[in-house]
């Protein structure tokens, strides 16, 4: 198992491990690789569905890895992915200056740390699509939107999906909401800002949405100009933003088509897994239909390969599929499989500022110089 040899408390790539005062009683027995509750710290997120269980390892003990003084084993604290891998999602210009790989196989470019911009607007707005759920739609949603705003773009996020699943990751009850993009769809005369909601992260704001938005499928379908609903209820909003991202629902209904009309550009987010590209080709006939019918300018700005583990060889093959299939379509930035992602919806933030040394931060930080790098070459 990874990791055994590793004393030092908080070397990259080793347990995290938090200086404490207090519960000292209580460690004297355990081992590096148990938790305050006797979990093994050491087993990574991957492990159950590798089919390999943490549990023989469970009362395995380590004479050489006893805890410091006044430190004890973080139970939430994850186990990084080796310092290797972690530098292919976040490289230092030294490594990139030599070309490396990156992880899909292809040279890593150099993606510059925008500067500042004294002006905003007109938006650009992008449209985080893909029909299958749980590919990471609404965690791209949140963090690129994040990373964007940390390098100091205006950014909005819409919620498009009913289960209001992008308004609890930004720490919002979508329950208790009176007005959301819904009211904003359907009743004219209603200012956006009577919806929007200013987020923890500055210079982000959200159009929320709850289960009140499943109605306007079917009330839309007898509306003039159906499809670009949502366009003109984001007009008003293009000038005071950078960007617009819209989390889209997990279906090609008369919402998504919505947001295909209003974007300039499609990312598909894909999970690296076997049936990642099960469905795509409807997902690419659908963008191409409503650029032909409806939206001129829509353009596929990349896939992003989502919840890729480099340890294991499945991981590696679906994503060189991908890239076989898709080419220079796929971004050069991949996100890895790490657990802060869960932890981050349970937080109600952006893993840029709940975990923002962490390598899932790195990863969407670095996808965002990659979306501002494609924006800028165009
Ligand atoms: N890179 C990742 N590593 C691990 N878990 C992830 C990652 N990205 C997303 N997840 C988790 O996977 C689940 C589905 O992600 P989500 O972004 O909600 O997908 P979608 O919006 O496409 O349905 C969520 O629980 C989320 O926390
Ligand atoms: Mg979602």
């Amino acid at each position: 198992m990874r990791g055994q040899e590793s004393s030092a408390p908080e070397g990259v790539g080793s347990v995290a491990v938090r200086a404490c005062t207090t519960h000292q009683n209580s460690t004297t027995s355990m081992t590096a690789h148990q938790s305050m509750d006797g979990h093994d710290v050491n087993a990574r997120p991957g492990d159950a569905a590798n089919g390999r269980s943490a549990e023989p390892f469970a009362d395995y003990t380590d004479p050489h890895n006893d805890l410091p003084e006044g430190h004890f084993y973080d139970p939430d604290a994850e186990f990084e992915p080796d310092p290797e891998y972690a530098a292919t999602l976040a490289p230092d210009a030294a490594r990139q200056r030599r070309e490396r790989i990156g992880p899909t196989g292809r040279p890593l470019p150099y993606f510059p740390i925008p500067g500042p911009v004294s002006e905003h607007g007109p938006a650009k707005i992008i449209a985080m699509c893909n029909q299958k759920g749980g590919v990471g739609k609404t965690t791209s949603t949140i963090n690129l939107g994040a990373a964007l705003a940390e390098y100091g773009r205006r950014v909005l996020l819409v919620d498009f999906d009913p289960q209001g699943a992008l308004s609890v990751g930004l720490g919002v009850n979508p329950m208790e909401l009176d007005l959301t993009v819904y009211n904003l769809l359907l009743e004219r005369g209603l200012a956006p800002d009577e919806v929007l909601l200013k987020t923890a992260v500055a210079g982000m704001d959200l159009l929320p949405s709850n289960i009140d938005l499943s109605a306007a499928e079917v009330q839309l379908v007898s509306e003039v100009a159906r499809e670009s609903t949502l366009q003109r209820a984001l007009g008003p909003l293009m000038n005071d933003y950078d960007f617009i991202i819209i989390d889209c629902q997990p279906s090609l209904g008369l919402l998504t088509v919505n947001a295909l009309t209003s974007a300039h550009k499609v990312i598909v987010p894909l999970e690296c897994e076997f049936f990642a590209l099960r469905g795509v080709a409807l997902l690419t006939e659908t963008i191409e239909k409503v650029k032909e019918r409806l939206n001129n300018d829509l353009e596929l700005d990349g896939i992003l390969a989502t919840m890729y583990d480099s340890r294991t060889v499945h991981s590696r093959e679906v994503l060189a599929r991908v890239v076989e299939a898709f080419d220079n379509n796929v971004y050069h930035t991949v996100i890895g499989r790490t657990v802060r992602f869960p932890e981050t919806t349970v937080a109600g933030e952006p893993i840029t500022t709940y975990a923002s040394n962490s390598v899932g931060a790195a990863a969407y930080r670095q996808l965002a110089r990659e979306v501002l790098a494609r924006c800028h070459a165009e």
